[in-house]
C-alpha cells in the first residue's frame, strides 16, 4: 500500500514538473490550469497523509518558476512566497484545523479576505521616495529585474511621500478588455492568441524590449508591505498603502470572523467575478493578525497563515474506476466512465459520459486510468484528456460489447455512424429508458414514479407500453410502496391527474429519436393533431423552422410504424387527451429569456425547461434581442448589463405569475 503511495507521489511530481516547465518555459499549455491545480492539490493531500515521501524537489516545496537568465537577478532577503491551494469547505476547515494546533486558545483569529488577482506577482522597492527597483517572483529569493518595464505601468506611482526604505508586493494584471484587444491583434497577425490574461501579463513584464510592455496597458494593485514598519494587520497594511499612494483592492476585500463568513464572501465573488475589470481566480484568505501570521511558519512553499481558496474547478483529474455500458431509450449504447468521486463546478459527480467507441480510441483509455474529467457549459461531465504516465500495470483494456447487456441482442452500426444500438424495441432498458422520458417533467410530469417503482413493474410484467400506467389500481402499487416516497393511493391520484397534458408536451413523451422540447413545441405550434403530423411528410416536416432532414426522417420514421400506432391508439383508449397551448401561447411564445441569479422557489434547470415547455426561448447572455431579464437573488452581472440597455427586467415573484397564466 505504502509502496503504491510513493510510486504514485513519484509520478505525480514527474508529470506536474513536466506541465511546470512546458507552461513556464516552453510558453505552452497541454493541460488546462484547472487540472494542473487538480494534480497538484492530489499531491498535496497525499504528502500531508505520507509526510515521510516529501522531497524537496516536489513541486509542493517549490516556488513559482525559474528566473530567465536574460534578466539580472535581483536576491532578495525575506522570500516571495505563494499559498497553498484549497478547494472545498473541507479543505479550509482542515486548514484552520492544523493552524488551530500550532496556535495557543487565546490566539484570535480574523481572516482578511480579497480576490485573488490572477496576473504575475511583483516586487516594488522604493529609497528616498523613489521607486528603484521592480522585480518578479522567479524562484522566490531570486528574482528577475524587470524595472524598466514595470515603470511603464501607469498605476504604480514612481514616487511616493514616504521617505524611508519602503519594500512592497502586489499583482500586476491585464484589464479583460485589454486582454481581448490583444488577442483579436495576435490572431489578425496570424498567431495563435494567448490561453488567458494572466500569460499576458506575465509575458508583457518578462519582455526585454519595455516599449512593448507599455503597449500593453497594465495594471498593477498593491496588497503587502514587506517592511516592518510596525503594521499589526494584513487590513493596516492596506490602509498604509493607500496613504502612501498606492493602488489598492481594499474597497473588494472584507474581514471576516469566521469560517461562515468567509464562504458568504466567498460564493459572493464568484457570483460577481464577471463585475471586476480584471480575472479573478479565488480569494486569497490570510489571518490577519500579523504576529499570528509569523508565528505559525511556513511548510515547504507557504506561509501557514495564508492560503488560496480558489474558485471550483472546471476540470478535474480523478481515477476511472470502471467503463458502464448503458442503454438509452432509443436504443443508443453508450460508454459510461465510472470515476471515483471528485468536485467539478462545486458538484460532486461519480460518472462521466465516453460518449461511443471512437471516443474511447481517441482518448487511449483504460480501465484505471487518471484522466482530466470536466464539464463544458451545463452539459453531461465527460472525460477529456488521459494521462498514461500515472499507469500502474495494473490497468485494463476495455472492449466494447457487440451484445446488449440487457437483452442480448446482436448490436447494430451503420457504416458511417459512431454510435452501435440495440435493435430490440422490447428491450428492458431500453424500454425503462422510455418509461422514465415518459413520466419526466417535459413530458407527462408525473410525480412519485422513480425509477425503482418503474423497474419492478416492468420486472413482473405490470407495465409493458407507458399507456400502461393508467391502467394501474392502488393495489397493483401497495405491495411496492416501501420503493415509493409517496402513497400508492396518491401515485394513482397523479398519474389520473395527468391524462390531459399540453400538446407539445404529448409529442415529446413519445420518446422519438432526436425530438427535443424545443422540436416538440415546433411541431405543436405547426399542426392541431397527431393525425396531421402523421400525414405530413418529410418535405413538409423540414419547412419547419430548425427542424434539418435527420430530425424529419426521425419523426415520419416514428409515425409511420405499425407499433408505435398500436401505442398512441392505446393512450387514446385509456382516456388521454392533449389539448392546444393558445392560451400561453401568447406570453411566452417566441420570447426570449435570460435568468441571472438565485431563485428561491425552483432552479434554473427547471425554469429553463418550464420556458421552453411553453414556447419561449433561453439564452446565456444579453443582448438587446431579449424580451425578458430574470432576476433571482446576488443575480451577475447580466443584470447590470440588463439594466444598462434597457431591457425588461422581472422578478422571481412575476415569473411565476406567468408561468400561472
Ligand atoms: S495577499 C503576505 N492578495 O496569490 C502575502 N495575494 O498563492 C500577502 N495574490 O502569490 C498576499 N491576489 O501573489 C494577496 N489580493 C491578493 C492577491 C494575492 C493575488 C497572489 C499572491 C500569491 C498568490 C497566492
Amino acid at each position: 500500500m505504502n509502496e503504491d503511495v510513493k510510486n504514485r507521489i513519484e509520478k505525480l511530481k514527474n508529470l506536474i514538473n513536466h506541465h511546470r516547465y512546458l507552461y513556464h518555459v516552453l510558453d505552452k499549455e497541454e493541460i488546462s490550469e484547472s487540472a494542473l491545480d487538480s494534480l497538484k492539490k492530489e499531491l498535496f493531500d497525499l504528502e500531508l497523509k505520507f509526510p515521510q515521501y516529501i522531497t524537496s524537489d516536489s513541486p509542493t516545496q517549490r516556488i513559482g518558476g525559474k528566473p530567465l537568465d536574460f534578466f539580472e537577478k535581483v536576491k532578495r532577503n525575506q522570500i516571495m512566497y505563494s499559498f497553498n491551494d484549497a478547494f472545498s469547505r473541507e479543505d479550509m476547515d482542515n486548514w484552520e484545523k492544523r493552524n488551530k494546533k500550532l496556535l495557543s486558545d487565546d490566539d484570535y483569529i480574523e481572516y482578511y479576505c480579497e480576490p485573488k488577482l490572477d496576473g504575475l506577482a511583483i516586487e516594488l522597492t522604493y529609497e528616498n521616495g523613489i521607486l528603484v527597483l521592480g522585480s518578479t517572483r522567479g524562484d522566490g529569493r531570486v528574482g528577475e529585474n524587470v524595472t524598466q518595464n514595470i515603470k511603464t505601468i501607469e498605476s504604480i506611482p514612481l514616487k511616493i511621500s514616504f521617505m524611508d526604505k519602503l519594500i512592497v508586493r502586489g499583482e500586476a494584471v491585464i484589464n479583460k478588455k485589454e486582454f481581448e484587444g490583444a488577442n483579436k491583434e495576435r490572431v489578425a497577425n496570424g498567431f495563435t492568441p494567448y490561453a488567458n490574461p494572466r500569460n499576458l501579463a506575465a509575458g508583457s513584464i518578462r519582455q526585454l524590449d519595455s516599449k512593448i510592455t507599455s503597449e500593453r496597458k497594465l495594471d498593477a494593485d498593491i496588497y503587502s508591505i514587506v517592511t516592518d514598519l510596525g503594521q499589526k494587520t494584513h487590513e493596516e497594511e492596506h490602509s498604509l498603502l493607500k496613504e502612501f499612494g498606492f493602488k489598492t483592492n481594499n474597497k473588494y476585500n472584507k474581514l471576516c470572523k469566521n469560517m461562515d463568513e468567509v464562504f458568504d464572501f466567498y460564493n459572493y465573488w464568484q457570483e460577481n467575478r464577471d463585475s471586476l475589470p480584471y480575472e479573478i481566480d479565488g480569494l486569497v484568505v490570510l489571518i490577519n493578525n500579523n504576529n499570528i501570521f509569523k508565528k505559525l511558519g511556513t511548510t515547504g512553499k507557504s506561509p501557514r497563515g495564508g492560503i488560496a481558496l480558489k474558485f471550483p474547478l472546471k476540470e478535474a483529474v480523478t481515477i476511472i474506476e470502471d467503463i458502464e455500458i448503458q442503454v438509452g431509450r432509443t436504443g443508443a449504447i453508450t460508454p459510461v466512465a465510472i470515476l471515483k468521486p471528485v468536485t467539478i463546478n462545486g458538484a460532486v459527480i461519480s460518472r462521466a459520459t465516453l460518449h461511443n467507441e471512437k471516443e474511447i480510441e481517441r482518448l487511449g483509455l483504460k480501465i484505471g486510468d487518471t484522466a482530466v474529467v470536466g464539464r463544458a457549459g451545463d452539459v453531461i461531465p465527460e472525460v477529456m484528456k488521459v494521462f498514461p504516465e500515472l499507469r500502474t500495470g495494473k490497468e485494463k483494456e476495455f472492449v466494447m460489447p457487440k451484445i446488449c447487456p440487457s437483452c442480448n441482442c446482436e448490436l447494430v452500426k451503420p457504416e458511417q455512424e459512431v454510435v452501435w444500438r440495440c435493435p430490440n424495441n422490447n428491450c428492458f432498458k431500453r424500454k425503462i429508458g422510455w418509461f422514465k422520458h415518459f413520466v419526466s417533467r417535459g413530458a407527462f410530469d408525473i410525480e412519485g414514479v422513480g425509477p425503482k417503482i418503474l423497474e419492478k413493474f416492468l420486472e413482473e410484467g405490470l407495465l409493458s407500453l407507458p399507456s400502461d400506467l393508467f391502467t394501474l389500481k392502488e393495489g397493483d402499487i401497495l405491495p411496492l410502496e416501501r420503493f415509493a416516497e409517496k402513497s400508492a393511493q396518491k401515485i394513482i391520484e397523479n398519474i389520473q391527474n395527468k391524462k390531459s397534458i399540453p400538446f407539445s408536451r404529448f409529442i415529446y413523451s413519445l420518446g422519438i429519436r432526436n425530438v427535443g422540447q424545443k422540436t416538440s413545441y415546433d411541431l405543436a405550434k405547426r399542426f392541431n393533431s397527431i393525425e396531421e403530423i402523421k400525414q405530413a411528410n418529410v418535405e413538409e416536416l423540414e419547412q419547419i423552422n430548425d427542424i434539418g432532414p435527420i430530425v424529419a426522417k426521425s419523426i415520419f420514421e416514428w409515425f409511420n410504424d405499425k407499433e408505435n400506432n398500436l401505442f398512441l391508439e392505446k393512450l387514446e383508449k385509456e382516456g388521454v387527451v392533449y389539448y392546444k397551448e393558445e392560451t400561453i401561447k401568447n406570453i411566452f411564445s417566441d420570447k426570449v429569456f435570460v435568468l441571472t441569479g438565485t431563485m428561491q422557489s425552483l432552479s434554473r434547470e427547471l425554469a429553463r425547461e418550464r420556458i421552453i415547455s411553453l414556447g419561449g426561448n433561453v439564452s446565456n447572455s444579453i443582448s438587446k434581442n431579449i424580451d425578458y431579464v430574470i432576476v433571482g437573488e446576488n443575480p451577475g452581472q447580466k443584470y447590470d448589463k440588463a439594466l444598462e440597455i434597457g431591457l425588461k427586467i422581472i422578478n422571481e415573484n412575476e415569473f411565476i405569475k406567468m408561468i400561472n397564466q
